[in-house]
């Protein structure tokens, strides 16, 4: 088989650079778009192509695959409408543009995957699937209209595949945030404690990236998490023993709004309860099905 040729957008973050040390070991050809690209030097492997804007990308490179994966951080600090507006244009309207780009070069990859959150259904406390109604609110709109933008390559020809991501464990994002409270006891319940959490772990994320890739019956929305959503106060309480550390200091929903406003209700106090239906119809094993191992694997790192 030929080399494939994979464009990585957000190959600098957390799930990006662990998707191209996956990829280029998998024998691909990956080139990343940064803003950065002396910062991408330094966090990537050198087999790894730099381009520092699409105008740099040479309209003779040509790329099988599409993993498209940026945007500016959702939780990194309180929302406010410039950052609402720059959620967006990070997501919708870099990907408008990357559409664009491919148009212009009559190129046409074969398989785009592109990022998407659970999110996109709204706060919920039923069991979701691929196929079940969103509920409105700014999560699901960014959402949909992200996964609007990337399904603009389907007129072009390409396959696309919507990765509605959980909150994804590792050494970086939600779980490293949570971290320095539960290592000194601080840590408890967020609310009620009752909202649901869909987990994955850094592993089967990149996992279930290359999965999408290979298996071309996938199109369309596919939720990456776990086997078993949990809910806040499950989570808590397993991070708590894999930690061996209290977890009875629980923050009031009024504490949580305080400190983190709307991001509070959108990302902490709300939550869904997300079935990999898609993954697991196509025969995706997860490496951890189990949010106990998930954590004690990650924590021993
Ligand atoms: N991690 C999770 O738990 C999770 C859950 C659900 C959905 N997701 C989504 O999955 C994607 C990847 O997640 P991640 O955790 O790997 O994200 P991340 O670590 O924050 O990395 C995102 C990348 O996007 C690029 N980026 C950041 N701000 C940007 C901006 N204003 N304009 C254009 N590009 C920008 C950056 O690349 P350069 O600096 O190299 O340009 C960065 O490396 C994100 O879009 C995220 O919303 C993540």
């Amino acid at each position: 088989m030929s080399l494939r040729s994979v464009l990585v957008t957000g190959g600098t973050g957390f799930i990006g650079r662990h998707f191209c040390r996956s990829a280029l070991a998998r024998g691909m050809r990956v080139t990343v778009l940064t803003r950065d690209v002396k910062a991408a030097k330094e966090n990537l492997p050198p087999e790894t192509r730099l381009c520092g804007s699409l105008d740099e990308l040479r309209s003779h490179d040509t790329f099988q695959i599409v993993v498209n994966l940026a945007g500016e951080p959702l939780a990194a600090r309180r929302w406010n409408t410039a950052r609402k507006q720059s959620f967006y244009t990070s997501r919708v309207g870099f990907t408008d543009r990357l559409v664009t780009f491919f148009k212009n070069h009559n190129q046409v990859p074969d398989h785009v995957i592109s990022g998407s959150a659970v999110g996109f259904y709204g706060p919920s406390q039923a069991p979701l699937d691929e196929t079940s109604s969103p509920i409105d609110g700014f999560s699901h709109r960014l959402c949909r209209d992200w996964e609007s933008s990337a399904r603009a390559f389907e007129a072009l020809g390409s396959r696309v595949c919507c990765l509605r991501t959980g909150i994804v464990l590792g050494e970086q994002g939600a779980l490293s945030r949570m971290l320095p409270a539960f290592k000194v006891g601080l840590g408890g319940p967020l609310g009620s404690g009752e909202q649901w959490m869909s987990w994955i772990h850094r592993d089967d994320m990149v996992a279930s990236i290359h999965h999408c890739i290979d298996h071309v019956e996938l199109r369309g929305p596919v939720n990456a998490t776990a086997l078993n959503p949990v809910t806040n106060r499950q989570f808590t309480r397993a991070l708590g023993v894999a930690l061996q550390r209290p977890t009875i200091l629980p923050m009031s929903a009024f504490m949580a709004r305080l400190l983190f406003g709307e991001m509070a209700d959108e990302l902490l106090l709300q939550g869904q309860n997300v079935r990999p239906a898609a993954l697991s119809a196509s025969g995706f094993k997860f490496l951890y099905p189990q949010l106990e191992v998930a954590l004690s694997s990650l924590l021993v790192e």
